[in-house]
Order: structure tokens, then sequence, then C-alpha cells
């Protein structure tokens, strides 16, 4: 059965728009790739690229952990009582990722490795190329989880992925997450009915990959400017051909 999802773009700061929006309906699964708070620039961060508008990224380690432990507990409150939550982070910050959960009733259910393909070139220390993903759900005993092959580890990449062949990499937004990683936490911690929160939304990623699977979907993001790249890139005003019972994007790309 095919079924229109809903999408919806809300701007604003997310630790004040998520309660507000979770009012009119919780969230199953929300996904956050929240920033780095690592002060990067263009010269420090994803090489190569030029075409993009950097967003506020200053943190001190403390107003980190602050910040973290806020959205975080924002999230814990916006979901459905078996809903789940996916963190993406780099490592440099993670410490204070853990230790904001550690404030709340969530429980870690993993911590997997996302190994990508393009890291920057160093010298004199290895080249970073992996995320960490967590899972966090608020009843262990109940939570959706569809795994998307018989021996699905905590160490997801994609050999035939890099930055250069996403064909949904688009120009304005520095740090955009692959399809290809999306789809696969949407499709492995939600239903066809239910509803996804994109909280740190970017270039609209989320918002793209859960209309391909036929999820509705509520995009947050703070700075207004972004607003035309998301909509470009999830499609906004477009149907889209959606697949709700295929495990894998490949012949959609
Ligand atoms: C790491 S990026 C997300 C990239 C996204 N996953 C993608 O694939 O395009 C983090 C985003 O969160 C936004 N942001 C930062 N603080 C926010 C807040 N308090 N509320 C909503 N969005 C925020 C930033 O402007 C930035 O676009």
């Amino acid at each position: 059965m095919v079924r229109q999802s809903s999408y919806e773009l809300i701007i604003g700061n997310v630790i004040e728009t998520l309660p507000k929006k979770a009012l009119e309906r919780r969230f199953n699964l929300i996904i956050a790739d929240p920033p780095f708070g690592i002060s990067f620039n263009k010269s420090s961060h994803e090489y190569g690229s030029i075409d993009y508008d950097l967003y506020e990224d200053n943190f001190t380690p403390e107003s980190y952990f602050q910040f973290s432990k806020e959205w975080i507990n924002v999230c814990y409150e916006a979901l459905t009582d078996d809903g789940s939550l996916y963190i993406i982070s780099g490592w440099t910050n993670l410490q204070f990722i853990l230790n904001a959960i550690k404030t709340t009733d969530f429980h870690l259910l993993n911590h997997a490795i996302w190994h990508f393909s393009w890291g920057v070139y160093t010298k004199r220390r290895f080249t970073t190329s992996h995320y960490h993903i967590l899972l966090l759900v608020k009843n262990r005993k109940k939570y959706t989880f569809f795994k998307q092959k018989h021996y699905d580890e905590d160490v997801f990449f994609w050999p035939e992925y890099n930055r250069g062949n996403d064909p949904h990499r688009i120009k304005g937004h520095p740090c955009q997450l692959p399809i290809v990683l999306l789809d696969k936490l949407i499709r492995t911690s939600s239903k066809p009915s239910d509803l996804i929160g994109d909280v740190f939304s970017g270039s609209g990623g989320t918002i793209l990959a859960a209309r391909i699977a036929g999820r509705d979907v509520v995009g947050f993001e703070i700075r207004k400017e972004y607003v035309s790249i998301i909509h470009h890139k999830a499609r906004f005003g477009k149907s889209i051909e959606f697949m709700v019972n295929q495990s894998s994007l490949d012949d959609y790309l």
C-alpha cells in the first residue's frame, strides 16, 4: 500500500520548537546530527569544499555539555514511550554527549561506527574516517527494530559510496550525511506510519530520506539561510516515489 507522507520544516531553536510541535503528535524516532562544537572554519573543515555557508559552532566544553543536556532531554520528552533516538557525532566532543545522556533515562543500546572513505589527509596522526552513531531507546523492552540484514553489525561502511558520487549532495551546507546512512537508520527503527523528527536539519537529508521511506517527518533548523537548500534537497512541493517495502536504496539512486 502506498501512502503520501507528510513533511514540514520548522525554523527556530529546536530546544524551544520541538516541545511545542510534540504537543500535536509525539515522535516515534528522532535523528540528531548536532553541531560539532569544534568552531570549524573553511580551511579546516571538509577538504576541498568552498560552496557553503557555515553555521554558528562556537562552544566551550561546559556550554557544549549544557547544550547537549538540554536538547537530549527535550528529545526524550518529545518521543513516544517506545521511541528511539539516534545521535550522530564526531569523536572530539563525544564525551560531553555521553555524559549528557547519563543525565536522562535513555538506554544506550548501540554505539555504532560509520566508517567513511574521505578523511582529510594528515601527516602526524591517523586520518579521521569515522563517525559515532548512538542508538538510544526509552524502553528497552519495547522499541522498534527491523534488522536490515541477518548479521547486521555495528560498523557501517558503504565502500561504493564517497562524497564525490553522492547524488543528493548539493551546494550550500558544509556537513551533509549520506542518504544511504539515514535510510538505514529510518528503516531499522521506524514503521511506515511513524513520525520522524530531524532535529538539526542542516541540508534536509533526513527529511528526504524519511520521504523516500514513506514516513511522516518534521525538520527543525535554526538558520533560515538554509530554508531554500532544505526545500531543494528534500524536494518540497514535489511528490516523491517512495519505497515502503524496499530495504535498500540501490534502485532509487
Ligand atoms: C551537523 S549539521 C546537520 C547536517 C545534516 N545532518 C545534513 O545531513 O545536512 C547541524 C545543523 O544544526 C543546526 N543547528 C544548530 N543549533 C541548532 C538549534 N539549537 N536548533 C536547531 N538547529 C540547530 C545548524 O545550523 C546546522 O545546520
